[in-house]
């Protein structure tokens, strides 16, 4: 591993070799793997293959991800992983100790999908090969599931969008696991039924430190195979967002700055987004490398949340991690005057219903979206018999399940098997996909450019025409 150069003379030389140094390393493994692709006869065209109750799948990537994804795949029933596939040795060898199923290992996924017997694929590879390896499962004839972000370019949005409406009968699902979650299912529910009034703006954050380290062979610190901190974890939230906000953005402006990690990447480590909605509701966002402090949740938690903000109330969530559970907690606070009758009625029958909860501290005290048990037994303390009476009043008003059962990364695999039996479109389909992908291309050209980028942009880049319209601050 290089060491990190230490005049801005030496630092200069010495990017530029490690980045040369690193495009060889990255696009290596794959170029070998196309050039013995390319003796292979692989059928270009295949039809679906009707999925038995049984669904046999490979999995392409066998990285972090994809590990993740095998030791996952244990947990859901209807499915055999019958192949698996890395262009890295090491990494196949560990995605094989992970596997259920004792697959069939390969270095080349185009011989992979050559298998007749193999119904879907789920690629777990960096952003800039998703595209390539989903249009030739497809045209393999396989159903697919791609981790986020699902592509990489303005041609590509177009290109998979085409190739899917042309193949319909195949499943096209994305790695946006939230939308798979009970507890944002909840939250999505309570901000439809208006319990935090009118949402004006959401704010979201994923902040690390340290964040990604230098290593020379790490796709994800360059542009020219990655969409840095935007597409590896903004992409979840501002998916959050187009979901709650029901829209896609109307426009994105934002700042973005390598400011700290001057050690060859050319991602940036600072990214200050803001995204504008059809109905004036904005996101604001933010992704940084250098502190990982969260201001939400009460100080349990750090690096990462959304919270949404409405005239009457304010919810913040999180997905858990392997650590630490989902997080969900709702404050509410009196809104202004109400005038409709109808409106004012319901707002005190809110207020009298939950009281208890609301009438001390000076602050909003949160009220948990979602806690282990609902019983209220004489153990339990003052706060915890509260805390329960809340979950009760939010469970009698039926937008509150109990509790999140089950891992929402276990939840779409499942459902990514369903999908494939029954045709039923997945939550996080194509369109979901490629609105997300859209969205950190253009945040992308916001910061670059310095400018407010309009979505429908999007229509006009990668066809051949001008990239870009007219310059416009944001
Ligand atoms: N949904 C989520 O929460 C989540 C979390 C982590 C990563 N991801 C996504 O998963 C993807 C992979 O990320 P990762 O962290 O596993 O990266 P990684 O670098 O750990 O793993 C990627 C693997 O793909 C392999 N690979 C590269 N080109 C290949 C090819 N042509 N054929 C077969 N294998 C190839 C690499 O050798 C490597 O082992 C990324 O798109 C990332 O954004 C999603």
């Amino acid at each position: 591993m290089p060491k990190k150069p230490t005049t801005p003379t030496t630092r200069r030389k010495a990017d530029s070799e490690m980045t040369r140094r690193d495009a060889v390393k990255v696009a290596g493994a794959a170029t070998a793997a196309v050039a013995v692709a390319s003796a292979i006869e692989f059928p270009r065209i295949q039809k679906v293959r009707a999925a038995n109750s049984v669904v046999n799948y490979a999995v392409i990537g066998t990285g972090g991800r994809g590990q993740y994804h095998l030791k996952h795949w244990k947990t859901v029933d209807g499915g055999k992983c019958i192949a698996i596939c890395d262009v890295d040795d090491a990494a196949l060898k560990k995605g094989l100790e992970e596997a259920p199923d004792k697959p069939q290992t390969y270095k080349d996924y185009r011989e992979l999908l050559g298998r007749k017997d193999i119904d879907a694929v789920q690629i777990a590879t960096p952003l800039y090969t998703h595209f390539e390896i989903t249009k030739d499962a497809l045209l393999a004839g396989k159903h697919v599931f791609c981790e986020k972000s699902l592509v990489f370019k303005p041609e590509e949005v177009h290109a998979l969008r085409k190739l899917c409406t042309e193949r319909p009968k195949q499943v096209m699902q994305v790695g946006l696991q939230r939308r798979y979650s009970e507890f944002y299912q909840t939250a999505k529910q309570m901000i439809d039924k208006g319990m935090i009034g009118d949402v004006t703006h959401a704010y979201s954050q994923w902040h690390r430190n340290p964040g990604w380290t230098w290593r020379a062979n790490n796709w994800r610190l360059f542009r020219k195979y990655s969409g840095g901190l935007v597409a590896e974890l903004a992409s979840h939230q501002i998916d959050i967002a187009d979901w709650f906000f029901g829209a896609t953005p109307e426009f994105v402006t934002g700042v973005g700055g390598l400011d700290y990690h001057k050690d060859g990447r050319d991602v940036y480590d600072n990214c200050q987004l803001i995204f504008k909605y059809p109905k004036g509701q904005k996101l604001i966002a933010s992704y940084i490398s250098t502190n990982k402090h969260l201001a939400m949740f009460q100080g349990q938690r750090t690096e990462f949340g959304e919270s949404f903000f409405g005239t009457q109330g304010t919810i913040e969530i999180t997905v858990g991690t392997d650590n630490e559970p989902a997080l969900g907690l709702w404050y509410y606070e009196p809104g202004p005057k109400v005038d409709d009758a109808k409106k004012k009625k319901e707002k005190e029958k809110a207020v009298a219903s939950s009281a208890t909860l609301l009438s001390t501290g000076k602050g909003g005290r949160p009220l948990p979206i979602l806690l282990d048990k609902d019983q209220v037994t004489d153990k339990d303390s003052f706060l915890s018999k509260e805390m329960k009476f809340a979950r009760r009043w939010l469970y009698q008003k039926g937008v509150m399940l109990p509790e999140e059962n089950r891992n929402p990364v276990d939840v779409q695999l499942e459902e990514f098997l369903e999908s494939i039996r029954s045709g039923k479109k997945p939550k996080a389909d194509l369109e979901v996909g490629l609105a997300d992908s859209t969205a950190v291309i253009l945040a992308h050209v916001a910061m670059d450019e310095g400018r407010r980028v309009m979505f429908d942009e999007i229509n006009k880049m990668g066809n051949g025409a001008p990239a870009a319209a007219p310059a416009k601050k944001g």
